[in-house]
């Protein structure tokens, strides 16, 4: 596979259409779920030939907890068979789990085999895969503002030191560079509260294409779509 120009060093991935995908096939809407999970293993593969060093994907958000207790119960289920079946990928490729939302709020089991993959990778270099679980962006924002309030209050900050780079270390993962690009797919025009802190200046790109069939040509295409992005940060176009 060929390397494209316009380096995206951090991609994030709104994984979108899995219901759709298999409702459009007479199916339920579980097994569209169990064929994103596949595709999350080989879009990961794809990331690491493509040379993204970081991908954060969004797998559960804290608004999801509204679907039906059956559909909730099989997320969870594919999310401890996931990790299951790309621990040995990680491994060989030397990536690292990261996950970041409030993860104690998930069912034992699944915290549990996300917790022990994320320390048996802890070590790995090679890149990072950051799993969005139970993850809110407004969450998110109000987790970081109450672990600065105890901060300031036992005196490890002054309230005057507060600013966006101090903010920003109280965030789920402040080690991980803002994404440079943000890929949603199945059409959907939104954001849906993820990354709202970190996405301020990535781009955007927006597939038509179901999370399930989102494969790595597709990936490709967004990547090419973003090295023709002129990224300005407010400033003026860079000659
Ligand atoms: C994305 O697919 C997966 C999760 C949100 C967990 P959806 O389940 O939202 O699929 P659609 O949007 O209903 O097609
Ligand atoms: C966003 O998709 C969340 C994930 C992909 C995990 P949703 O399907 O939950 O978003 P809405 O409800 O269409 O905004
Ligand atoms: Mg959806």
């Amino acid at each position: 596979m060929s390397k494209i120009s316009g380096k995206v060093n951090h991609l994030a991935i709104i994984m979108d259409g899995n219901g759709r995908w298999a409702e459009a096939r007479n199916l339920e809407r579980t097994a569209g779920h169990r064929a994103g999970a596949d595709n999350v293993l080989k879009i990961m593969q794809a990331a690491k030939e493509f040379d993204i060093k970081y991908l954060t994907l969004y797998a559960f958000s804290t608004e999801n907890w509204k679907r039906p207790a059956a559909e909730v119960g099989a997320l969870m289920k594919l999310l401890q068979e996931f990790i299951f079946k790309q621990l040995p990928f990680m491994q060989k490729e030397n990536v690292r789990l990261n996950a970041i939302g409030r993860l104690n709020d998930l069912p034992e089991a699944a915290r549990l085999s996300l917790l022990g993959a994320m320390k048996a990778t802890a070590n790995n270099t090679g890149g990072v895969l950051t799993l969005a679980l139970n993850y809110g962006g407004r969450s998110e924002i109000v987790d970081a503002a109450k672990k600065l309030i105890a901060a300031v209050k036992d005196g490890r900050i002054a309230p005057e030191e507060i600013d966006e780079t101090t903010f920003q270390q109280f965030l789920y993962a402040p080690e991980l560079p803002d994404p440079d690009l943000v890929i949603r797919t199945s059409g959907e025009l939104r954001i849906s509260n993820f990354l709202l802190w970190e996405m301020a200046y990535s781009e955007l790109y927006i597939s038509n294409v179901m999370w399930p069939d989102f494969d790595c040509n597709e990936l490709k295409k967004a990547l090419e779509a973003y090295s023709s992005r002129n990224r300005r940060f407010g400033g003026i176009e860079k000659k």
